[in-house]
């Protein structure tokens, strides 16, 4: 874990600076839940699009020179002690500036409005009629439902102001500055409720920024690609491959970047699923040709594994095991000085919510799979500004199998999480057959994509039951199929009765051991996706 670490933050914004983009908007977070959101749909204009602390300066905003900035909405009140704050001279710097929600107030706030706490809070639907015309509205209904989520308002705008549009609550629902390229608008474009949200930001950037709206991913992967061949230069480079989307995208976009130099490691922990390490070794030795090491470690996890129950207890010693192996083969790979890590968007900047101090609670992650940084490698991360569907959109286009690109994610201690009790190489193979069995019928159903994620989990319950004429005292098995946005909550999947019938009956009739299928139906929270 890097934390806080300031070399990092320095190698971030290098980072920012050298996507070399020509059309970039930032986007200043000020502690919203939203401002991945607001990047995205920026993204889905086909304009560049970061997220940065909301006390970023001036000098560095003209360093990086973009066409636009949105400010995110955020939890705090602007006159509250400690509020987020933004440097006063972005204002003076004539690049476009939208507010939202609480970065209309903290605009509008500075330049001389005043924001008030309203007793009638708004929260959820309302309806807004644009009062006034303006390239910001270009082809918007005049009157449609937007999303509030607000305690305090704009109560009065100050002379250099003007009000574009309305709710019945809420007078200053949008504005624009009479000589600055500034607008704010008190409700969230960015979520899909704003039933003109879209169009408002894509005016916003096209109208008002004047992007051009010419960004691609495949614009992403060239670049990304020489950048990697620059940093890299001559040097080896160490990849984990894992058998999830992430890692093989690392893979083939290094593979492509720098192929003779790339080094795979693939830890086959015995815990993955069914075909799951076969398909990636035929990938990446075949299609990809990359130098692939394949530790066959099965037999040291299940040691490890043996006798233990306590699913924490689980992870740690998959964890410790997991370093051991990779560590050992990487010692045995010369030359090797980079470590690529399918580090996620997501992962690196995590927007605070919390309402103390949402500048400091930006942090980094580090989606090393438990790799302690003492390996000595310097990293390489080229995911870091994609989210996951762009992750898996960038897959296709160099050439990865949808097989590969559209699995469900699974989690870094595999099967083992779900084989509840203790972990054995028979209730493994019980488990795995048990799996293919589910996602099977899953993917013959047409729904694997409708869903986010599906697995079945082995109990440690027996119970009766009457095959033929025998009694049977066998094991449970569970099937958990999820539907989520961002894995944080999730509901169970309603699945059609005929499908979880043939899945029953198939686990039951074809998988030795198991008498009983059982369908999870709880959301989360309370329960968690994975069992352990
Ligand atoms: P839970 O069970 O916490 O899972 O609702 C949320 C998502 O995270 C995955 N998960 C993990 N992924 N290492 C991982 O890489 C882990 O230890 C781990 N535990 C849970 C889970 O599969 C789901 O997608």
């Amino acid at each position: 874990m890097v934390g806080d670490d300031p070399t990092r933050k320095m190698d971030q914004d290098a980072r920012i600076q050298s996507s070399t983009t020509a059309e970039r908007v930032l986007v200043l977070d000020f502690g919203s839940q939203f401002a991945q959101l607001i990047a995205r749909r920026v993204r889905e204009q086909h304009v560049y699009c970061e997220i940065v602390r909301h006390s970023i300066t001036a000098e560095r905003v003209r360093e990086l020179a973009p066409l636009g900035l949105i400010f995110s909405g955020g939890p705090a009140s602007v006159y509250a002690e400690g509020a987020p704050q933004c440097d006063p001279e972005l204002f003076e710097l004539g690049i476009p500036i939208l507010g939202i929600c609480y970065g209309m107030q903290l605009a509008c706030h500075v330049l001389g409005g005043k924001v008030e706490s309203f007793p009638s809070r708004e929260y959820g639907r309302a309806e807004w009629h644009i009062d006034k015309a303006d390239p910001l509205f270009e082809d918007v209904a005049p009157v449609s439902q937007a999303w509030m989520s607000h305690g305090d308002q704009v109560a009065n705008i100050a002379d250099d102001f003007e009000q574009l549009a309305s709710t019945s609550d809420c007078k200053f629902a949008a504005v624009k500055h009479r000589t600055r390229p500034l607008y704010g608008l008190q409700f969230h474009p960015e979520v899909t409720h704003t039933i003109e949200g879209s169009k408002l930001l894509g005016n916003f950037l096209r109208n008002i920024c004047g992007t051009t709206g010419t960004w691609q991913l495949g614009d992403f992967a060239t670049e990304t690609i020489a950048q990697i061949r620059q940093s890299v230069g001559s040097d080896r480079v160490i990849c984990g491959l894992s058998g999830g989307v992430d890692s093989s995208v690392v893979a083939a976009l290094l593979a492509e970047a720098i192929g003779p130099q790339l080094s795979c490691i693939l830890v086959d922990n015995g815990l993955l699923r069914l075909d799951e390490e076969k398909a990636v070794i035929e990938e990446f030795s075949k299609h990809f040709q990359t130098d692939l090491h394949v530790v066959k470690a099965e037999e040291q996890f299940l040691a490890a594994l043996a006798g233990v129950t306590d699913p924490q207890e689980k992870r740690r010693r998959i964890g410790h095991t997991f370093i051991d192996c990779f560590a050992g083969e990487a010692k045995r790979i010369s030359g090797a000085k980079y470590l690529a890590q399918g580090t996620l968007y997501p992962d690196v900047i995590e927007s605070g919510a919390s309402r103390d101090g949402p500048a400091d609670t930006i942090k980094l992650h580090h989606n090393v799979g438990g790799l302690p940084e003492e390996l000595g490698f310097e990293l390489v991360e080229p995911l870091r500004d994609l989210f996951k569907d762009e992750v898996r959109r960038l897959g296709l286009q160099l050439g990865l199998p949808e097989e590969i690109v559209w699995r469900h994610p699974f989690p870094g201690p595999g099967l083992a999480v779900r084989c509840l009790g203790e972990v054995t190489q028979e209730r493994l193979n019980t488990l795995r057959a048990a799996d293919a069995i589910v996602v099977g019928e899953i993917k013959a159903a047409g729904l694997y994509r409708a869903t986010s994620q599906a697995f079945a989990v082995l109990l440690p319950v027996q119970s009766v039951g009457v095959m033929g004429d025998s009694r049977t005292y066998d094991d449970a098995l569970a099937v958990r199929c999820v539907n989520t946005d961002d894995f944080m909550t999730a509901d169970w999947s309603h699945l059609p009765y005929d499908l979880l019938s043939r899945i029953s009956t198939r686990v039951i009739n074809e998988v030795k051991g198991v008498n009983r299928v059982v369908y999870d139906i709880s959301s989360k929270p309370p329960a968690t996706i994975e069992w352990e």
